[in-house]
């Protein structure tokens, strides 16, 4: 595993924004499409609901809104913004970038704009090109998203994933640091042998387009995922900070992706992280993919559980497999 600090200009995150669909999806109501029980979903994945989508949503429309309230809270205008991302799970189709759509919405007139897939991993990666795009010069402030409308990609008859996920969009603005430190190190990498444990469709091998599969759905090896997510979380946990010339114990704050808190609590537990510096809110909103971390830092700023200066770990894995990590400074 691989991590470097960040050298050259220092990023931040300068705001922070977030949309969550109305609707909400309870244990409860799961009860009654599928065998499965409040019971099991809780004591298994920690999650008691989560939010859906209205039928016929976009993604990318989740991800304007969420923009928005990200520049709001910057307090950067539109014609500011050099490069805007969108990475998805549930994208709306192969072209044009929801980034577009995004880039038009908003007014983000001097943008350049695309959208990324490294599934759960998207945001994260997203931060890293952004930061180096800024540390380098080639921008100044990025508007980086994700957006997820998981609900059409699920198949509510399978009690295995359906109780797993739900939809919502986070986003940042990312820009040079105003006051400290912002972003120290990065931990990025991604295995290509275990692509076939987190799928789209049935013929997975060859990717749902190529064989024309008309109702593809999430299908995953949970078993074999959450072994690695465990080992993972804990293996950039470590490497992180290291790579910052730090120690886990020096994190005030680690806000990992939220897949299952027993994940979170067994690799917290193995870096040897106290879990009252974890931040878990999957109860409220099941698996959102990109948009967890956004997620979690907006409650965990509600919560009073972030303040300048705060050493924060940011981690996350998903298909491809995928993982990355990053420790900074709070502005
Ligand atoms: C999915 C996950 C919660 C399943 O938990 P688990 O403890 O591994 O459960 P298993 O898959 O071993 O299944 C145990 C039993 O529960 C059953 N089960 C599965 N889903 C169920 C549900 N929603 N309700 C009730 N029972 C369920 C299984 O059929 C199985 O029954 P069996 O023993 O009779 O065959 C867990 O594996 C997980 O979280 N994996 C990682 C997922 C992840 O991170 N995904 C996103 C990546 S970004």
């Amino acid at each position: 595993m691989r991590a470097f600090p960040t050298l050259g200009r220092q990023t931040a995150i300068l705001g922070l924004g977030v949309h969550v669909p109305e609707r909400v999806l309870g244990n409860a109501e799961l009860e009654r499409m599928v065998d499965t029980s409040d019971e099991w979903i809780v004591e298994r994945t920690g999650i008691r609901e989560r939010h859906v989508a209205e039928p016929g949503t976009a993604s990318f429309e989740l991800a304007v809104k969420a923009g928005r309230e990200a520049l709001d809270a910057a307090g950067v205008e539109p014609e500011a913004i050099d490069l805007v991302m969108v990475a998805s799970s549930s994208p709306d189709a192969p072209f044009p970038a929801m980034a577009c759509r995004v880039q038009e919405c908003l007014g983000l007139v001097n943008a350049w704009a695309f959208d990324l897939l490294a599934a759960c991993t998207g945001l994260l990666y997203e931060l890293a090109i952004a930061d180096a795009m800024i540390a380098s010069g080639r921008a100044r402030t990025a508007l980086v998203i994700g957006a997820e409308v998981l609900s059409r990609i699920l198949d509510w008859g399978d009690r295995s994933t359906c109780v797993l996920l739900g939809d919502a969009a986070g986003a940042l603005v990312v820009g040079p640091a105003r006051h400290g430190a912002g972003i120290r190190s990065w931990c990025l990498g991604a295995d290509g042998r275990q692509w076939d444990l987190l799928v789209y469709g049935d013929h997975a091998h060859k990717g749902a387009y190529a064989v024309r599969d008309p109702d593809p759905h999430f299908k995953m090896n949970g078993r074999e995922t959450y072994m690695f997510a465990v080992d993972n979380f804990a293996r950039q946990a470590l490497a992180v900070t290291e790579a910052a010339g730090l120690t886990v114990g020096d994190v005030d704050l680690f806000v990992p992706h939220q897949a299952n808190r027993r994940i979170i609590e067994s690799a917290a537990r193995r870096a040897g992280i106290a879990m009252d510096r974890v931040v878990i809110n999957i109860d409220r909103y099941g698996n959102t993919s990109t948009a967890t971390i956004p997620l979690a830092l907006r409650d965990a700023a509600a919560e009073g559980r972030l303040h300048p200066g705060d050493r924060i770990l940011l981690a996350s894995f998903g298909a491809g497999l995928t993982w990355a990590a990053c420790l900074l400074d709070w502005e």
